[in-house]
């Protein structure tokens, strides 16, 4: 899993063009809900770039307008200058105060864009059908949520900011050393031409080590998470000295790339810094030449200059800090923008479900909920049509595969009556839970159709279609919480007393009342402290609750002992009443009374009838039914 999930992080190439509309994509992001605030950063930002320029140009008015006047007076006045020093300082406040400005806004933008990306992708992902997550690892999609969407924050908060304040800082830096001195700007612009190419170098040199260590990263990741999902494996098979290596391996392989991409970028600064130290010199020599000598150049000239200069460099090492942020950034931009580019499962079915109630024959619909359901067909003339939901189920000529090459299921052709109960049984691979997967439409059939209550089930709107069918899967799955809370995942608004008689139907009750804590017992998402069966009663609880018209039970039995089987047969009889119940099952006993069964071969009906018939049939079923044929 890990390899396939990260050895594309690991082709992320950040020379593409591509880059530049992902960082367009996302500050059209960022704007979108932060227009005002963002005016307001922009002007901030300028404001106090602007007043550090200025800061730096009143040093010239200071010396040659009022310190060297003094220095010629006998009698010296200092009003003047002290007037001055408090303008000055009243111009660093006024900075002063639009920097917090910027960065207060800037804080509350970026982790607010965080957290719409992250909840635009959470909602992107509900609405991504079945085989997004059946091709995609589980790893890499939590990736895009936890390492993708954090590499935004620093590019978001800092790295923008700071390359929109250096620009404006260097656009009136420049402007303002023009004016001081023409020569002086050739100097420093000579130094930053050659600060330039260092950069180009470095960054050239640790780009490829940023990303390999990103990828790394998730390769890391990936392996931890699987060894601690597998660790009861790892242990049964001695596999903990074959998992350290491993790690190693990956270890040893983050720790030189991370090491290299490191390398490069700390002697950036030292660099950046001395470059910038030797600018600083060469302008102090050649403008102390131009003053002493030439005299072309005041003291306070010079001295504003200089000040200039540095702050000319200093965003210019600024921006080259910022860029391995940007480049993972950008990396990491696009993984998220690929999961929210995915495509949502299609639901365009217009047939919804509606309570209905029968006035004089007549059917009806209306709000509260009155246990009869009917499916709203829109019909051509613009009218509504209202078909009772009765639970007829059809398969017609389904022939199904979930890739193209592999032809799961073949001319399947079954009906379902409303109130029977169908079983399947089959080898394992046999496509027993592939039927139920197509009737609540995880995946589309490619030929054929499915009917229900003799509508295409391609016109009806997914939700609704769910929202009919109470399944127990084969996987039994559970969240985090309270036993109750897991049970109304069914019916999220259900009262106490629906859930109590759904566990009691299902027999879930009796064990849920022995644990301490009752029906506030707090499990975790693998079901402990619950043994299999007891997860398996909940989930058959759920689907009790949902009180659907049609149930299917994917196994629903197959890990309680006989004698419970029993009971939850008995609750499981009454939830089926007067249902259409899909059944899958390998222990045959459960389905000995069912209407119909059918046995699958390789993805065909092979046999089809009931118990009795299928025994004088003397076939598979017999086979499978007196022990004769291995069943799995
Ligand atoms: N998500 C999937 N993607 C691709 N192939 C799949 C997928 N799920 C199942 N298959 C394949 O489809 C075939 C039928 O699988 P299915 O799960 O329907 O079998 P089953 O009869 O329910 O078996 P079991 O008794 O073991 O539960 C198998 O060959 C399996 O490899
Ligand atoms: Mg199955």
């Amino acid at each position: 899993m890990s390899r396939g999930m990260h050895g594309r992080r690991g082709v992320v190439n950040v020379d593409r063009k591509l880059d530049k509309d992902v960082l367009k994509r996302l500050l059209k992001f960022t704007l979108k809900n932060n227009k005002i605030q963002l005016f307001i950063v922009i002007i901030a930002i300028s404001i106090s770039s602007v007043v550090s320029v200025i800061s730096s140009l009143f040093m010239k008015t200071l010396i040659d307008d009022y310190i060297t006047p003094l220095t010629l007076q006998s009698n010296p006045n200092y009003a003047p200058l002290k007037q001055a020093l408090s303008i000055m300082f009243m111009i660093y406040i006024f900075g002063i105060f639009f920097n917090f400005l910027y960065q207060k806004i800037l804080i509350k933008v970026s982790n607010g864009t965080l957290r719409k990306i992250r909840d635009d992708s959470f909602e992107h992902m509900q609405t991504l059908p079945i085989k997004y997550f059946d091709t995609n690892p589980h790893g890499e999609i939590m990736s895009v949520y936890t390492n993708d969407i954090d590499t935004l924050r620093q590019l978001l908060s800092q790295s923008i900011p700071s390359l929109f304040s250096s620009i404006i800082t260097l656009t009136s830096i420049f402007i303002s050393m023009v004016t001081l001195s023409i020569p002086l700007t050739l100097v420093s612009l000579f130094m930053v031409g050659i600060m330039n190419l260092a950069l180009q170098w470095i960054m050239k040199k640790s780009k490829k080590y940023y990303i390999a260590q990103q990828s790394n990263l998730g390769k890391e990741n990936g392996y931890i998470e699987e060894m601690m999902e597998g660790v009861k494996v790892v242990k049964v098979f001695n596999y903990e000295e074959e998992a350290i290596n491993n790690f190693e391996k990956l270890n040893d392989n983050l720790f030189h790339s991370s090491f290299n991409a490191n390398k490069y970028s700390t002697i950036l600064m030292p660099i950046m810094g001395n470059l910038g130290n030797i600018s600083y010199v060469l302008s102090a020599a050649i403008g102390g030449y131009l003053a002493i000598k030439l005299n072309s150049l005041t003291i306070g000239t010079l001295a504003s200059f200089l000040t200039l200069n540095k702050s000319f460099t200093m965003p210019i090492s600024q921006i080259s800090q910022q860029f391995n942020s940007v480049i993972m950034a950008m990396a990491g931009a696009e993984r998220i923008f690929k999961l929210l580019d995915e495509e949502s499962e299609i639901n365009d079915g217009k047939v919804v479900l509606v309570n209905v109630k029968d006035v004089n024959g007549q059917l009806v619909e209306c709000e509260q909920c009155t246990n009869v359901w009917a499916w709203k067909h829109p019909d051509h003339d613009g009218k509504e049509r209202l078909v009772l939901l009765k639970g007829d189920v059809r398969f017609h000529d389904v022939t199904f595969g979930y890739v193209p090459e592999k032809v799961v299921l073949k001319n399947i052709n079954l009906y379902a009556e409303p109130g029977q109960k169908l079983a399947f049984v089959g080898a394992t691979g046999a496509g027993k839970t592939t039927i139920t997967n197509l009737i609540n439409r995880f995946y589309d059939i490619q030929e054929g159709s499915i009917t229900y209550d003799g509508i295409d089930v391609k016109l009806i709107n997914k939700n609704d279609l769910r929202r009919s069918l109470g399944i127990v899967l084969q996987d039994t799955n559970l969240f985090s919480g309270t036993i109750k809370e897991n049970i109304m995942y069914a019916k999220h608004d259900a009262s106490d007393d629906e859930v109590l008689n759904a566990a009691k139907l299902a027999n879930a009750h009796g064990f849920i009342m022995q644990l301490e804590h009752g029906y506030d017992t707090i499990i975790s998402s693998d079901g402990s402290p619950l043994s299999q069966g007891q997860k398996q009663l909940l989930s058959i609880a759920r689907a009790a609750l949902a009180n659907s018209p049609v149930l299917i039970l994917d196994e629903a039995t197959s890990s309680i002992d006989s004698r419970t089987e029993k009971i939850v047969q008995e609750g499981m009889d009454k939830l089926m009443s007067g249902r259409t119940t899909f059944v899958i099952a390998h222990r045959l006993s459960t389905i000995k009374n069912s209407n119909v069964i059918m046995v699958l071969d390789n993805g065909e009906i092979i046999e089809r009838g009931d118990h009795q018939s299928l025994l004088k049939e003397k076939g598979t079923y017999y086979k499978l039914y007196t022990g004769l044929l291995e069943n799995d």
